[in-house]
C-alpha cells in the first residue's frame, strides 16, 4: 500500500504520525491500519454502545459491558485486537478486509475517519472500493453498518462478500470461563436474510440480539467452527477461502452471525448494503409466537425496517452529527491556538460524554468485566460533561449517590445494569464521599436547579431509609470530619484518590489485592489504621468543603454553615502545622506515625495529589505555601511530556505503603505521568496567575499537542490516556489506557474553567481566564442557564490575568462574575484584562 510517512524532526530525533484531524468533520483521520497501537472510536451514547477500532476490531454491548455483552472480543490477544465486525470480500481470490484486519491483505488504499459517535472505514483493492460506516443512531439499540462497494475498474467484476460477528453469551465473564456448560447452550434461529441469537432466551431471558441485512442472501453461517475451521483463525476463514457459506446451524458450540453474498458490479457501478447488528427486549408474556418456542421479531422487525434503505441511513447519521453540533455549540472557543479550539470545541467534550457513559468500565485497557461505574471515578466525570445534558447528569448523581450507606461511606463501585453497588470490592476509600459535593455543586453552578438537594435518595439502594440529597451532602462533609487521625488529618483507610496508596491494607500474600484485603494488625481498630493518615484528603476537603459551606447558606442555614467553615478553617490549621513540609505539603502519615512525601523520606519524597487542592484553597498562603509548592513541582516534577506523580520513584519496596511500590518506577502510581492530577497543577497554576507554566503543563499533555509524537505516544492522539510513562521509566513517554479517564473531565475544567477562566457559579457565569501573556486575548460562546454569552476577551497589556473591565451588553459590571439574566437572550460580554 502506498502510505507517505509523516515525519517530523523534533528535540534531534524523528518523529512520526499517522493520520491528521479534520476540524471540518471533526474527525481524526487515521492513514494507516499499522498504527502503534489499535486506535478505537466509541459507537453509541445512550443504552447500545460499540467499541470500534481503526481496523473495525471491538465489540458491543447494552448498558452493561459485563452483564449484556453482545458481540465477543479477545483482550490481550496475539495478535492484538482480535475480535470484530469483519466484512471479509474474496475476489477471486484475493480475500480482503476493508479495515485490513484481520486478512492482513495489503490495500490500495486505507481511511479510518473517526468522528462523534461514528466511524467510516475505507479499503480499496484491485479497483473495487468498500467503504463500511458504522454508527448507532440516536434512540436506537443496534449499530447500523452501510457498506458500499464500488467497482472503480473499466470492466465487470464478480465477487463475494460476507459478514461475520461472533455472539458472546451475554455475561461476558460467564464467557470467558464456563466452557463446560457455554459450549452446550448456544442457540440461534435463521430467518432470511436475518440471524438471531437467543441462548438462553427460552428460560431466563428475555432479550435476543439479530444481525441482518437489507438484501437477499446466497447463504449464512451460524456455527464459528464451519465458517472459520478449527484449526484457521479469522484470517484466514475456510469459507471465505472457499468462496461460499455453509449454511451452518449452530447447535451448542460458538455462534456467529456471517451473511454471505454474490455480487457483480458493472465498471464504475456501486451497491450498497445495510447492516444491523441490534438488540431486543421483550415482555415476557410476548417472548415467543404461538408455538412457544419461535422468538418473537417484531420488535426486531421494526428496528430493521428503521434503517433499511440508504436514505434512511443517511437521515440517521445526520440526526446523530445534528445532535453533536447542538452538544458541543453549548461552549465553543476561539482561540490564537487552533490546537486549543480542537481540545476544547471537538475531542476534550467528545470524551467527557464516553467517560460519562462508560465511568472506568470498556476501553481497550479496561476489560468491561472488572469495574462498573466507580463512585469517585463518576463523580469526577461529571464535571467535564454537565453542561451537554445536565438532566442526565443530575439522573446520574442520583444513582451514585444512592450507593451511599447512611454514615456517609459509599460503595466504591456499581455495576451500570443492577445501580447496585459492588459488594465485592466494598467500600471506605477515605476520598469518595467528597467527590459527590463536587458534582452536585457542579451541577447547580451549571443548571440554577437547587431542587437537586430536596430529590429523596436511598442509602445502599434501600428507598426505606432514603433522606434528601442535603443529607446526602452533609453525610459526606462529616464523613471526614468524624474520621480524623491523631494530626487532625483525615485517616487514610483503604486508600484515597490513589488506589495505590493502601496504609492499612498491605499484604505480602502472593494475590491478595491490596484494595480488599483487611489487615488484621488493625483489626481491632475496626479494620484501618487510626494512625495513618491522607493529607491529600485533607486539601481535598478544604477544596470542596466551601461548596458545601455555600449551599447552606444559600438555603439560609447559616448556623450549620459557620459550623462547616470552621471544620475547614480547623482543616487548614492542622494542614500548615502538621502537614507542610517547608517547601510543599506531604503526602500522608503511614500506619507508624512516619511521613510520607517528605524531604526526610529516602524515596518519595514529594507527591502530587495535595498539592493543587491546597493551593486553590489558599492553604499557607500567607507563608507563600503556593508560590513554593509550584516551584518545588517544576523542579521535582516537571518532564518533557508532563508532570511525574511522585519523585524519586520508588525503586525499593516500602510494604508499609501498599501496592505503589510494586510498580516499577515510571509507571502507573509510581511516578508515572499519571494525567489526571497534572490537570489540578495545571488549574492550580492559573489559580495562581501563572497563565505560562499552566499552559506549559496543559500543551504537554493534551494530546492534539503530542500528535506529532504519536510514535513514542503510542495512543490515540485525539484523547487523553490515564498514564505516560514517567522520567524513569524506559519507556519515557509512552501512553497506556487509553480514553477511560478522570483526565477527560478534568482537563477539560482545567482549560475551559482555569485558563480560559469561563467558570460556572452559584450566583453567575465567572470570567477570569489566566493565559499565555502573548495572546490578544480569544472569544468564546457559552450557553448558560437559557442564554447564551457571547465573550470577548482582550489582552492590550499582555499580562497573564487581572480582570481590567467586564461589560454586559455596554454596561459595566464590578467583579468578574456575569449575573444571570435568564431572558433567553444573547448577551455580549466584554473583558478587558489588565
Ligand atoms: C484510576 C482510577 C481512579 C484512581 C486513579 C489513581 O484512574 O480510575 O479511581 O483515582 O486510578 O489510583
Ligand atoms: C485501579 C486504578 C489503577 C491502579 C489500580 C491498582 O484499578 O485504576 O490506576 O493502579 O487500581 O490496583
Amino acid at each position: 500500500m502506498i502510505y507517505v510517512l509523516k515525519i517530523y524532526f523534533l528535540g534531534g530525533i524523528w518523529h512520526m504520525k499517522f493520520g491528521h484531524f479534520d476540524d471540518q468533520t471533526r474527525e481524526y483521520v487515521i492513514e494507516t491500519p499499522k498504527t502503534p497501537y489499535p486506535w478505537i472510536n466509541y459507537l453509541g451514547s445512550e443504552a447500545f454502545f460499540g467499541l470500534i477500532s481503526n481496523t473495525a476490531g471491538g465489540y458491543c454491548f447494552y448498558k452493561d459491558a459485563r452483564l449484556r455483552r453482545i458481540t465477543r472480543y479477545r483482550y490481550n490477544n496475539v495478535p492484538i485486537d482480535m475480535g470484530g465486525r469483519y466484512f471479509y470480500i474474496n475476489d477471486n481470490g484475493t480475500v480482503w478486509n476493508p479495515g485490513w484486519s484481520p486478512v492482513k491483505t495489503e490495500l490500495d488504499a486505507y481511511e479510518c475517519r473517526h468522528g462523534m459517535g461514528y466511524t467510516i472505514i475505507t479499503g480499496k483493492k484491485n479497483d473495487l472500493k468498500a467503504q463500511v460506516t458504522f454508527f448507532v443512531p440516536n434512540g436506537y439499540d443496534g449499530e447500523v453498518q452501510q457498506v458500499v462497494l464500488t467497482n472503480e475498474g473499466s470492466s465487470a467484476k464478480t465477487f463475494k462478500l460476507f459478514s461475520f460477528a461472533e455472539w458472546c453469551l451475554w455475561d461476558a465473564q460467564d464467557d470467558c470461563t464456563n466452557f463446560q456448560r457455554n459450549f452446550s447452550t448456544g442457540r440461534v434461529e435463521v430467518d432470511g436474510s436475518v440471524i438471531y441469537h437467543k441462548t438462553e432466551y427460552r428460560d431466563r431471558r428475555n432479550h435476543y440480539a439479530f444481525y441482518s441485512v437489507n438484501d437477499a442472501i446466497d447463504g449464512y453461517d451460524t456455527d464459528r467452527d464451519s465458517f472459520i475451521g478449527l484449526y484457521n483463525g479469522f484470517n484466514n476463514p475456510e469459507a471465505v477461502l472457499a468462496g461460499k457459506a455453509t449454511d451452518s446451524f449452530a447447535d451448542g458450540w460458538s455462534p456467529i452471525a456471517s451473511h454471505y453474498k454474490e455480487i457483480t458490479l458493472a465498471a464504475g457501478e456501486s451497491k450498497t448494503l445495510i447492516f444491523v447488528l441490534g438488540y431486543v427486549e421483550m415482555p415476557v408474556d410476548q417472548k415467543f409466537e404461538a408455538d412457544g418456542k419461535t422468538i418473537n421479531k417484531v420488535k426486531a422487525k421494526a428496528m430493521i425496517e428503521k434503517f433499511d434503505t440508504p436514505e434512511k441511513v443517511a437521515a440517521g447519521l445526520a440526526d446523530l452529527k445534528a445532535s453533536w453540533d447542538k452538544l458541543l455549540g453549548i461552549l465553543n472557543v476561539t482561540t490564537p491556538d487552533d490546537k486549543v479550539d480542537r481540545m476544547v470545541n471537538i475531542w476534550n467534550q467528545y470524551q467527557c460524554m464516553v467517560t460519562f457513559n462508560l465511568s472506568r468500565s470498556a476501553s481497550y485497557f479496561e476489560s468491561g468485566i472488572g469495574r462498573g461505574m466507580g463512585f469517585r471515578d463518576s463523580n469526577q466525570d461529571i464535571l467535564g460533561f454537565v453542561h451537554q445534558i445536565p438532566d442526565r447528569a443530575k439522573e446520574r448523581i442520583i444513582d451514585i449517590a444512592s450507593t451511599q450507606f447512611p454514615d456517609g461511606g459509599c460503595y466504591h463501585q456499581y455495576q451500570p445494569l443492577t445501580k447496585k453497588g459492588n459488594a465485592d470490592i466494598g467500600g471506605d476509600f477515605s476520598d469518595d464521599p467528597l467527590w459527590l459535593i463536587l458534582s452536585v455543586s457542579a451541577y447547580i453552578k451549571e443548571t440554577g436547579d437547587w431542587s437537586i438537594l430536596d430529590e429523596m435518595v436511598p442509602y445502599d439502594n434501600d428507598m426505606s431509609v432514603a433522606q434528601t440529597m442535603l443529607e446526602h451532602l452533609k453525610v459526606s462533609f462529616y464523613h471526614i470530619v468524624n474520621n480524623l487521625g491523631p494530626h487532625g488529618l483525615p485517616l487514610a483507610m483503604r486508600a484515597d484518590w490513589n488506589d495505590c496508596i493502601n496504609l492499612s491494607c498491605y499484604s505480602d500474600t502472593p494475590g491478595e489485592s491490596f484494595q480488599t484485603y483487611t489487615n488484621p494488625k488493625f483489626k481491632a481498630e475496626g479494620g484501618y489504621s487510626k494512625v495513618a493518615e491522607s493529607v491529600m484528603v485533607a486539601t481535598l476537603f478544604t477544596y470542596t468543603g466551601p461548596n458545601y459551606v455555600a449551599i447552606l447558606k444559600h438555603l439560609g442555614k447559616d448556623d450549620e454553615a459557620a459550623a462547616a467553615q470552621a471544620e475547614i478553617d480547623k482543616m487548614k490549621k492542622n494542614i500548615m502545622e502538621s502537614a507542610w513540609d517547608g517547601d510543599w505539603f506531604l503526602r500522608a502519615y503511614d500506619a507508624n506515625g512516619e511521613k510520607m512525601g517528605s524531604k526526610e523520606c529516602e524515596e518519595g519524597q514529594i507527591f502530587i495529589e495535595p498539592q493543587g487542592f491546597a493551593i486553590m484553597s489558599d492553604v499557607g498562603k500567607e507563608q507563600g505555601a503556593d508560590k513554593k509548592t509550584l516551584a518545588a513541582i517544576d523542579e521535582r516534577l516537571n518532564t518533557e511530556f508532563g508532570l511525574v506523580l511522585n519523585n524519586p520513584a520508588f525503586t525499593k519496596y516500602y510494604i508499609q505503603y501498599g501496592e505503589i511500590s510494586t510498580y516499577p518506577g515510571g509507571y502507573k502510581e509510581n511516578a508515572g505521568i499519571f494525567t489526571h492530577n497534572n490537570a489540578w497543577i495545571i488549574c492550580a497554576e492559573a489559580y495562581a496567575g501563572r497563565g505560562e507554566k499552566a499552559f506549559e503543563y496543559y500543551s504537554k499533555i493534551a494530546p492534539a499537542f503530542t500528535e506529532e509524537t504519536s510514535d513514542i505516544h503510542k495512543t490515540e492522539p485525539y484523547v487523553y490516556g490515564q498514564m505516560i510513562g514517567g522520567k524513569d521509566a524506559q519507556n519515557f513517554g509512552q501512553g497506556k489506557n487509553s480514553w477511560l479517564t478522570g483526565t477527560a473531565a478534568w482537563n477539560m475544567v482545567a482549560i475551559s474553567q482555569y485558563i480560559l477562566g469561563v467558570k460556572p457559579e452559584f450566583d453567575g457565569l465567572r470570567v477570569d481566564p489566566s493565559i499565555p501573556a502573548a495572546w490578544d486575548g480569544f472569544t468564546a460562546t457559552r450557553q448558560f442557564r437559557g442564554d447564551t454569552y457571547e465573550i470577548t476577551i482582550k489582552n492590550p497589556d499582555h499580562v497573564n490575568k487581572g480582570v481590567k473591565s467586564l461589560t454586559v451588553d455596554g454596561k459595566a459590571v464590578d467583579g468578574c462574575i456575569v449575573p444571570v439574566s435568564g431572558d433567553g437572550q444573547t448577551h455580549k460580554v466584554e473583558v478587558v484584562l489588565g
